[in-house]
């Protein structure tokens, strides 16, 4: 289980990840924590493009830069985003996000923290945003 000092830790990265984001096309703003089980922090943003199809959203960005580091398993994600940065809603994970999610987690386990401030948060699991969804075990 999340403890309330990871809890604030994974909120205040995932604020801080909105600097870095890259969205001349959109402007809106995502950042994303995602804690590890070997208890590291992977940050990620969303990266926009010309070509609009390449854009990586922040979520995947964080899963990409920890997988390609040999790290494969995780506890928990926080999300945060808005438009201009200005966070006044949640910003849940897109499909495709949460399909990457999917290959790497257990469902019934991985906390997704959606947040908007420190005292505005809602854990959800991945089970809980991805019913029936796809994933490893179901190709053994
Ligand atoms: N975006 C994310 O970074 N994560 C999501 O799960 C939803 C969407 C980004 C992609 C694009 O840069 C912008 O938000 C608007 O779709």
């Amino acid at each position: 289980m999340l403890d309330k000092k990871m809890i604030e830790k994974l909120i205040s990265t995932a604020i801080e990840q909105l600097n870095y984001s890259y969205t001349p096309y959109s402007d809106f703003k995502v950042g994303a924590a995602l804690l590890a089980e070997n208890g590291n922090i992977y940050k990620g943003c969303n990266i926009e493009n010309a070509g609009y199809t390449p854009t990586n959203c922040a979520e995947r960005t964080a899963f990409f830069k920890a997988v390609s580091e040999g790290v494969r398993g995780f506890q928990a994600i926080c999300v945060v985003g808005g438009k201009s940065g200005v966070l006044t809603e949640f910003a849940p994970p897109c499909g495709v996000c949460r399909q990457v999610m999917m290959e790497f987690c257990n469902p019934d386990k991985f906390q997704i923290i959606l947040a908007v401030s420190q005292e505005k948060y809602e854990i959800f699991t991945l089970r809980e945003l991805l019913p029936l969804g796809f994933g490893p075990g179901n190709l053994e």
